[in-house]
């Protein structure tokens, strides 16, 4: 199978479309919505920029809108206890969840997060360019070694991992179970928890802050270089300001290392699969490769890692024209604002020179991603290395989705080389 199936942005019915905005809830999501989200985002779009939810929020599925929203802070609080109180009870996920930057407001989010961008300066970035490469080269010997792949296990979720073990300088030997820890904890986030789910979210933030303990301890007593090592200077604190508590730090470690993991491995496993859908886009990158940085953007923009995003409204308020009471709940569909056609021409269409492309696959103001530049770095040697060194892959085998609303990805690609 040289060509994956495209998967069609819009439902073949108007009065489909209309059905389906209508009786859209995030709380009881159609099986069809897990593969193919496209035309429910463009249905509830077409029925207003706001579409009402039966609990009483809104889905955002307006590119004006998302940003409106993301820009003003004040109005739209990320402080999530309120939220979470009812859903995970007062165990170790509310406490993970409600302390970590993504979730807080000042001031909270913003002494943390002064802190860890320092350490996310363009050389701490340009640094990582060799590393990583050497590391999904490495990767892809082994692959080629083999003769097939998945592009998921054998190279989307095997760059994260290390990429960001080293920016906090986690031993290699110890970093083998933070993926299985990070995918539990985020899982917990989806808009419906199962019992399972959230056994397994608890016991992932218990023995993470276990080890991290130990982690900790040991740095405190041998510290990294504070211009690289992200977690030196989280423990370090602010020059000459505050220093986070022990439990700040350790929730803010945690969400550091999983901000950065399934995203990143959806970035580069969305990526690769979208170009088999889209063999000339394929065979113009490989002709001019050139054009990965802007292929990674359109990467983002066109299956967005991260497609949901949530805020609370902290007063009264307007949003596109629309009267929004105080304590509402908004969900930012950052994957429906992508598909805009009002801000993006033909946005169903993969476009690898899209020129502008200010998508929000990375969200937007004072919460903007802090690991912007490491995913697209990452992204770019991986998804770009590999097409040079096996431009001939194809599927082998039917992918399977992850099949969750807030992240989009696969579990597993299966492809041949040649
Ligand atoms: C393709 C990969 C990635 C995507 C799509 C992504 C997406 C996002 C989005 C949408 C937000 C905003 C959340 C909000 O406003 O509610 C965010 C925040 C954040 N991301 Fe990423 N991210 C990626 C990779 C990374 C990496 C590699 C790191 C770290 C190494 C990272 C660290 C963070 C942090 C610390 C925040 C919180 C910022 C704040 O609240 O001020 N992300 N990310």
């Amino acid at each position: 199978m040289t060509v994956a199936p495209r998967l069609q942005p819009r439902f073949a019915r108007v009065d489909e479309a209309a059905a389906a905005a209508a009786g859209f809830d995030l709380r009881k999501l159609p099986a069809d919505y897990y593969a193919n989200p496209y035309p429910y985002y463009h249905a509830l779009r077409d029925s207003g920029p706001l579409h009402r939810l039966p609990d009483g929020g809104y889905f955002l599925a307006g590119y004006a809108a998302c940003v409106a929203v993301y820009k003003d802070a004040r109005a739209f609080s990320s402080d999530k206890k309120r939220e979470f109180a009812p859903k995970y009870g007062d165990g170790l996920l509310f406490e993970h969840h409600t302390t970590s930057l993504v979730f807080n407001d000042p001031p909270l989010h913003a002494r943390v997060r002064r802190i860890i961008a320092g350490a996310f300066t363009p050389r701490s970035i340009s640094d990582m360019e060799r590393p990583v490469t050497e590391l999904v080269d490495g990767l892809l010997d082994r692959i080629e070694a083999k003769g097939s792949a998945d592009l998921i296990a054998d190279l989307a979720a095997a760059v994260p991992i290390e990429v960001i073990g080293n920016l906090l300088a986690v031993p290699h030997e110890e970093r083998e179970p933070l993926r299985g820890w990070s995918l539990a904890i985020l899982g917990a986030l989806e808009p419906v928890l199962t019992a399972e789910q959230q056994e397994r979210g608890e016991r992932a933030v218990e023995d993470f802050v276990a080890y991290l303990k130990t982690l900790v301890a040991r740095r405190r007593a041998k510290p990294g270089d504070p211009e690289r090592d992200v977690l030196t200077r989280l423990i370090g604190g602010e020059e000459g300001g505050e220093r986070l508590s022990e439990r700040e730090l350790l929730h803010n470690i945690i969400f550091i290392l999983n901000a950065g993991h399934e995203t990143t491995t959806n970035l580069v496993g969305n990526g690769l699969h979208a170009l088999l859908e889209w063999p000339e886009e394929k065979a113009r990158l490989l002709s001019q490769p050139g054009l990965i940085r802007r292929a990674v953007e359109e990467f983002l923009r066109f299956e967005s890692p991260n497609q949901l995003g949530n805020r609370l409204t902290v007063a009264p308020v307007e949003v596109e024209g629309v009267a929004v009471a105080a304590a509402t709940y908004l969900t930012i569909g950052i994957g429906a604002a992508n598909r805009d056609p009002a801000e993006f021409h033909d946005p169903d269409r993969l476009d690898i020179t899209r020129e502008p492309n200010r998508h929000l696959a990375f969200g937007s103001g004072p919460h903007v991603c802090i690991g912007l530049n490491v995913a697209r770095l990452e992204g770019r040697i991986a998804i770009g290395r590999f097409l040079a060194r096996f431009p001939e892959y194809r599927l082998a085998g039917k992918p399977v989705r992850s099949g969750r609303a807030r992240f989009r990805g696969f579990l597993s690609v299966p492809v041949a080389l040649a």
